[in-house]
């Protein structure tokens, strides 16, 4: 189906652009939904930059364990009964029986990545890997009143391009890391995304003080790690607050993540919008697991008892400069206490500042004028996550991610992407149906129909 040249010879009903949880999700969805209409089934093809299939893999830490329930995996809330549920996985690995044993909803990252990995497993003839899509642009047909086709060029890892065509695109391309202005990554500064990778370049023997900055879940967890993997090391971390703040993961406030919150967010006053963030902020950004807190509070005490600390909490300090110097890096460190700077000279630096959410225009180019924005200046998205568009537009780009002004809390997580991904599936099917009885017009519609 894929074309190499201008234009293609067939189009796919749908391009999933990024192959992580949230199009994992999609194309499962689809999948489920041409079991049940095997002559008509949706024609997709998702394209994934990296070499396999990876879930924040340089964060998969010893012992972090997942922040959602294994129940709100890749299908349960839309399909219980699919075949890639969290349950599934387990049964197919012979561990059903021992995960029940165990009495806990929350599995580790290590085993559920296995899970990802094992549902992206059957579903490789969808997907192709080491493929980057640089650009979408619409295909204009001269005199054509409306577009419905899209271009959509992919750049393989041996840096040959080619075009395929589709009637909609669902850019789902995750989180972007980011750094202090100013700041840039190299083998001795790091962020929290690139952490096992850096980590794993440097000799251990010479990473004697280390330190990081922030504190959300990725600041402590990364706390954690470095004191139990470098125990001859200090370790400093550097918070911006007067100590870590727990997630709220508790039953009312958890209710934010249901499906049916995507509802009342998006139908919501502005106000309750913002009273969603005000209230609730608290269960997913600068926050820290409590027994991650209480971990390394304990290791702290515990070093304080026995007189020898080197684990060392810099609370109400934020970093002002980063400075290469020699084999080292110099980092400026001032704290909101008294406004005194202060100067650590540390081997590894690791900033756990967090992300940005998934910004289509990078990918849209010249094309994002075709979409409308709000008063903020954000775009503009419909209930099933379509991009609202300019009238002349019938093809489709959908988002899973970079909706959380319109969608809410959980468009960044995996809280809600088996019902999201059904949606958005749904929506791709009833569209095409609409299309394609645009197309017969009103009288074979009529017959169609009856
Ligand atoms: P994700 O980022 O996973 O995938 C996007 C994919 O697109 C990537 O594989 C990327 O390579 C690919 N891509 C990007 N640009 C591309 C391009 N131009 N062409 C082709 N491919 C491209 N949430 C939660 O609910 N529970 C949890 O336990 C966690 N845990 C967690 C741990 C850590 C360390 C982080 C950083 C985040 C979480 N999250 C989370 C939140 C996180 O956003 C969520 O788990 C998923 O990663 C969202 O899945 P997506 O598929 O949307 O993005
Ligand atoms: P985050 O929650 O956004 O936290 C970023 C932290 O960096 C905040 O404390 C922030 O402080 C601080 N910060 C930003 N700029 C700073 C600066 N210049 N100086 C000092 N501090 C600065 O990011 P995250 O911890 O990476 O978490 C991101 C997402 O990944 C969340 O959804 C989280 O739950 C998830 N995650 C999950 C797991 C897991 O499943 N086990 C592990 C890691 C992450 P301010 O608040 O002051 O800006």
């Amino acid at each position: 189906m894929e074309i190499t040249g201008r234009r293609s010879q067939e189009v796919y009903d749908v391009v999933g652009i990024g192959f992580g949880p949230s199009n994992l999700s999609l194309a499962i969805a689809l999948e489920e939904h041409g079991e049940s209409t095997p002559e008509h089934p949706v024609r997709a093809h998702f394209f994934e930059r990296q070499p396999t299939f990876g879930w924040h893999r340089n964060m998969l830490l010893p012992s972090t364990t997942m922040q959602i329930s294994f129940l709100k995996d890749l299908a349960t809330f839309r399909n219980p009964m699919s075949r890639y549920s969290f349950i599934s996985y387990l049964h197919a690995s012979n561990r059903l029986v021992q995960f029940v044993n165990n009495q806990d909803f929350f599995p580790t990252r290590q085993e559920f990545h296995q899970y990802l990995e094992w549902a992206a497993a059957g579903l490789s003839d969808r997907v192709t890997y080491g493929a980057e899509v640089t650009s979408i642009r619409p295909v204009t047909e001269a005199g054509a009143p409306t577009c419905d086709l899209l271009e959509v060029e992919v750049r393989g890892s041996d840096g040959t391009t080619r075009v395929v065509a589709a009637h909609n695109v669902v850019v789902s391309t995750g989180l972007v890391p980011r750094l202090p202005d100013g700041v840039t990554s190299d083998e001795r500064v790091w962020h929290s995304s690139e952490f096992l990778s850096r980590f794993r370049a440097r000799d251990p023997e010479t990473l004697k003080s280390v330190a990081v900055v922030g504190a959300g879940q990725s600041a402590a967890e990364i706390t954690r790690f470095f004191h139990d993997a470098l125990p001859h090391a200090q370790v400093s971390a550097v918070v911006p607050s007067y100590g870590y703040a727990i997630a709220d993961d508790t039953p009312f406030a958890n209710q934010i993540f249901d499906p049916a919150a995507v509802d009342d967010y998006y139908f919501g006053t502005d106000r309750a919008r913002e009273a969603f963030w005000r209230y609730h902020r608290n269960t997913n950004y600068s926050v820290v697991d409590s027994d991650v807190i209480r971990d390394l509070y304990r290791r702290a005490y515990d070093e304080q008892v026995r007189g020898s600390r080197r684990l060392h909490f810099r609370n109400l300090t934020r970093v002002e400069e980063v400075r290469r110097a020699g084999g080292g890096t110099r980092v400026a460190l001032r704290s909101l206490l008294d406004d005194r700077t202060e100067e650590l000279h540390v081997d590894a630096l690791v900033f756990a500042t967090g992300y940005d959410g998934l910004d289509p225009a990078r990918l849209l180019g010249d094309f994002d004028r075709h979409f409308l924005r709000d008063a903020a200046g954000r775009h503009r998205v419909e209930r099933d996550y379509r991009l609202v568009s300019t009238p002349d537009l019938t093809c489709g780009v959908y988002l899973q991610g970079g909706t959380e002004h319109t969608h809410g809390l959980s468009s960044a997580l995996l809280s809600n992407i088996a019902v999201r991904s059904g949606e958005i599936a749904d929506s791709i099917v009833l569209r095409r149906t609409e299309r394609e009885l645009d197309r017969r017009g009103p009288v074979q519609a009529e017959r169609s129909a009856a």
